[in-house]
């Protein structure tokens, strides 16, 4: 299913009547990350539930809103909680609030999430910047008839993950005392996590994270010709590398293990977009 640009505008719309100021930069909190969303000054919330088309999410740890407000003086529109492949959703439902943001005036975009280690390197607590990402989730939000309001048909992806946002996001985190990784962040449909010979295909293929997320809506944003820089929480090692099984606490857990550094890091990246 394609969504019509009559629809977007009808989303639009809905959010447009309860904003005051346009935001320059979208936002995606993952599981675990929302807290980002709490620093919000005069923030502005609709429900999923109250805009058009948008399906409503269900998962633990995922609010369901968008929020609006400034953030280090800058206008923000941030989804805390996104939807997901897994919970049944198409991949164009699932990043159709990324056409709504640009509609909404949305330039650059920052995807956040949690997601595994893959790269025997990384550590549970790490920050990755997503240098680029491996879509084994075998979808893509642009099949069917293209759409030429939206964008091109063949969109360009060899820059998806924009090379000055990353530069900037370490830049960041060094000045606040941290460092952090950069990778390829390999997204697959789940919900259930990757057996151990998964995560060695996908650290063959060149996977250094893995995660159930995020791919849909950064090829949307390609296509629309949004900016974006995409951070993953390494919350927990991925299957087959420590000895104890997997757990989605454990996902919680380190994301809010990291939630000050993370937060600082958004932030201080915000200060410099603006
Ligand atoms: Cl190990 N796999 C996937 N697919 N998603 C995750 C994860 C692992 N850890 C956090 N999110």
């Amino acid at each position: 299913m394609s969504f019509t640009l009559k629809q977007v505008r009808e989303a639009e719309k809905a959010i447009r009547g309860k904003m005051t100021e346009e935001p320059a930069i979208g936002m995606i909190l993952g599981s675990g990350l929302g807290v980002l969303a709490e620093e919000i000054e005069n923030p502005l919330a609709i429900g999923y539930d109250e805009i058009p088309h948008f399906p409503v999410s269900t998962v633990e740890g995922h609010a369901g809103k968008l929020i609006m407000g400034k953030l280090e003086n800058v206008n923000v529109l941030v989804m805390a909680g996104r939807f997901h492949l897994y919970e049944g959703h198409d991949p164009t439902t699932v990043s159709f609030p990324i056409r709504v943001m640009k509609e909404l005036g949305v330039k650059t975009l920052i995807v956040t999430n949690a997601a595994g280690g893959v790269n025997l390197a990384y550590e549970p607590g790490d920050l990755m910047v997503i240098q680029d990402h491996v879509n084994l989730m075998f979808r893509n939000p642009l099949v069917g008839l293209n759409n030429k309001e939206f964008g091109v048909t063949f969109p360009d992806m060899s820059s998806a993950y924009d090379p000055e946002l990353r530069e900037l996001a370490h830049r960041v985190a060094k000045q606040l005392g941290f460092s952090l990784r950069e990778g390829v962040y390999a997204a697959v449909l789940g919900p259930s996590y990757e057996t151990p010979a998964e995560i060695r295909m996908i650290r063959t293929l060149g996977g250094d994270a893995v995660g159930m997320s995020t791919v849909p809506e950064v090829i949307v944003a390609c296509h629309a010709g949004i900016r974006v820089l995409g951070i993953s929480c390494i919350t927990n090692m991925a299957a087959g590398i420590l000895p104890q099984p997997l757990s989605h606490e454990e996902v919680i857990d380190t994301a809010n293990r990291v939630k000050d550094q993370f937060t600082a890091l958004v932030k201080g990246i915000l200060r410099h977009l603006s």
